[in-house]
């Protein structure tokens, strides 16, 4: 495999007694996309929450880069490169749209890299993303205003304005328009091939055959597969993790 952008091992996280993530190994391939999959509850949110900073662990090593990262907190590991946006986005409530970009295309460095001749003025790229992802009507608006699809597209758009090295995207698709999953998936698709290494968690199978060469499963706390996604369907493990042990017989008999 190519060198790990990251890496982590044995990384557990319980809830009192329930435990979420009960040891997990995983390595993301620079300038990979993987899709991380597995039924509701089975902890794809804590392994962002838990690599990103946002929940403390209990046990295990994450390291970006070689480096370790699992002291740091989620502002310092966005600074280090690894961005990640939530299943729900939560909005300031007194900025525009336009605002929120510019504020997170700043934090970004993107400002000094404008202010060093380096690009185009950031206000450029703000506008060029919005327009990609249909924000330019809601531009002027209360970014706590529009609608929870728009808030997701506003949320990826803002985490790629970070310039991220790897980002982790927590169910992009969830709540957006079906016309918009294409562009969705255009847009990180071009970041990809500009070097973003990727992890998406979604549930809609189209966007993740589209996407991810790779796959990862988890369920109840482990990683059960890790495999193309047309290899899924055949994968006894993750076929009884959706289906429940009786479904999955019924599913073999039916075959
Ligand atoms: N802050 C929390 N306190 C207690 N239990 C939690 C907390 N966050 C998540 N959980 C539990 O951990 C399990 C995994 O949740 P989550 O990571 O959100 O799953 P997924 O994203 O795969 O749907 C669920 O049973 C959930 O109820
Ligand atoms: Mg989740």
């Amino acid at each position: 495999m190519p060198e790990p952008v990251l890496s982590i091992r044995g990384l557990r996280k319980a809830f009192g007694a329930h435990v979420v993530l009960g040891g997990i190994d995983l390595d993301i391939a620079v300038g990979s996309i993987v899709g991380l999959l597995g039924p509701n509850g089975s902890g794809k949110s804590t392994l962002l929450d838990t690599v990103t900073g946002f929940v403390p662990k209990d046990a295990g090593r994450i390291e970006l880069d070689g480096r370790a990262i699992e002291s740091l907190d989620p502002g310092a590991i966005s600074r280090r490169g690894l961005v990640r946006t939530f299943q729900l986005p939560r909005m300031p409530a007194r900025m525009s749209v336009r605002e929120v970009m510019l504020a997170a295309e700043r934090s970004g460095s993107g400002l000094a890299d404008a202010l060093l001749g380096r690009r185009a003025p950031s206000a450029l790229a703000v506008d060029g993303l919005l327009e990609r992802l249909l924000l330019t009507p809601v531009a002027e608006q209360p970014a706590s205003a529009i609608s929870g699809g728009q808030k997701k597209l506003l949320s990826i758009a803002m985490a790629l304005a970070n310039r991220p090295r790897l980002l982790c995207l927590d169910e992009p698709t969830a709540g957006v328009h079906p016309n918009l999953r294409q562009e969705i998936m255009a847009l990180l698709r071009d970041a990809n091939a500009q070097g973003v290494t990727l992890v998406v968690v979604e549930h809609d199978m189209a966007f993740i055959r589209g996407l991810c060469p790779r796959c990862v499963v988890l369920d109840r706390g482990e990683l059960i597969a890790d495999c193309a996604p047309d290899d899924l369907a055949d994968h006894p493990r993750v076929v009884e993790a959706y289906l429940g042990r009786a479904g999955a017989r019924a599913a073999r008999k039916a075959a």
